[in-house]
């Protein structure tokens, strides 16, 4: 199975076969990713690393990653010192940083700009978000940490909560859980539920998830929970924000309910919906998610650039 010069734009992309390639190596890249080992896999590589959109998690693990791999990054980190906002196109943009780099992070926020950049890239091209479409090494490192801190995927009951609609990380995992045979529970007030084209990509796997909008009714059976932000900045109307800013919260009084060992995950950044006093319990899981997001990245650059620890 090679993946070598391989795009990475949706979920879809990857067989089973192949997410469980990437899980195992980052498995053994942990070490490495921590800074306990070193290792030169990607040494002479540059990895461009272009955010035409806010992060932090992404942008600075991918950047992790490649360092950690003895690779380099370039970057454009905000847009506004780069060639477009002299209305270059991205396919113009693509094509020059083809010809500085060997590998592409994008991120982006029009729903499809990371399909179009791999048609003009003959580089691997990773979609590090496209608007309210995918983000597939969220995807990956979430399926990580699930493995990790629940002992597998198959059977779990996950719990995914929030802005189910806009929130990119829940339509690629939803795919995902659900070809590792997860039983999934979306819970979202009706406006933000799940897509039906994401629910009908569940059922083709043999899923059929339950929808609901109270998470009350759900949280006692939940072996993971995914947590999501209502996110703001994808409302065409900030009157309908409102109607459903601050709908869900955990805190530990709801906790209480939940299974001793449930793991709670978010992919950050968070406003309202966890609170503090969540952090300090053992169910907490989001930074360490965050954290796997580098032995995951450190995986994913070598397969598709070719390096071999
Ligand atoms: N999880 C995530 O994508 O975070 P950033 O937006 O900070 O990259």
């Amino acid at each position: 199975m090679t993946f070598k010069g391989m795009d990475v734009v949706s979920v879809r992309d990857l067989s089973r076969e192949q997410i469980e390639q990437v899980l195992d190596l980052a498995q053994k890249m942990v070490p490495y990713a921590k800074g306990e080992k070193t290792t030169k896999i990607l040494d002479g590589k540059i990895l461009a690393n272009l955010f035409f959109e806010p992060s932090t998690r992404t942008r600075l693990s991918f950047e992790s990653a490649m360092t950690r791999a003895g690779g380099r990054c370039i970057e454009i980190a905000q847009p506004l010192t780069s060639s477009t906002v002299k209305g270059e196109t991205l396919a113009d943009t693509i094509r020059m940083v083809d010809g500085y780099s060997d590998a592409i992070v994008l991120r982006h926020p029009h729903e499809g700009a990371a399909r179009l950049a791999a048609h003009f890239s003959s580089k691997p091209v990773i979609n590090a978000g496209d608007g309210a479409g995918q983000h597939p090494t969220q995807t990956l490192l979430d399926l990580f940490t699930i493995r990790q801190q629940s002992g597998g995927i198959a059977g779990k009951k996950v719990v995914m909560v929030g802005d189910l609609k806009y929130g990119r990380t829940v339509h690629s995992l939803a795919e995902a859980l659900a070809m590792f045979g997860a039983d999934l529970t979306f819970v979202a007030p009706s406006l933000l539920q799940m897509p039906r084209e994401t629910v009908k990509q569940v059922e083709k796997y043999g899923v059929s998830a339950r929808l609901c909008t109270s998470l009350e009714k759900v949280i006692a059976d939940a072996d993971v929970l995914y947590v999501t932000r209502i996110q703001r900045e994808r409302f065409p109307d900030p009157s309908e924000y409102l109607k459903v800013a601050g709908c869900y919260r955990v805190d530990n009084v709801l906790l209480r309910e939940a299974k001793k060992n449930l793991v709670i995950m978010h992919p950050l950044p968070r406003v309202d919906e966890i609170a503090p006093e969540v952090d300090e319990t053992e169910n907490a899981k989001y930074f360490v998610q965050a954290f796997n997001g580098v032995p995951v990245r450190m995986a994913l650059l070598s397969l598709v650039m070719g390096g071999e620890l």
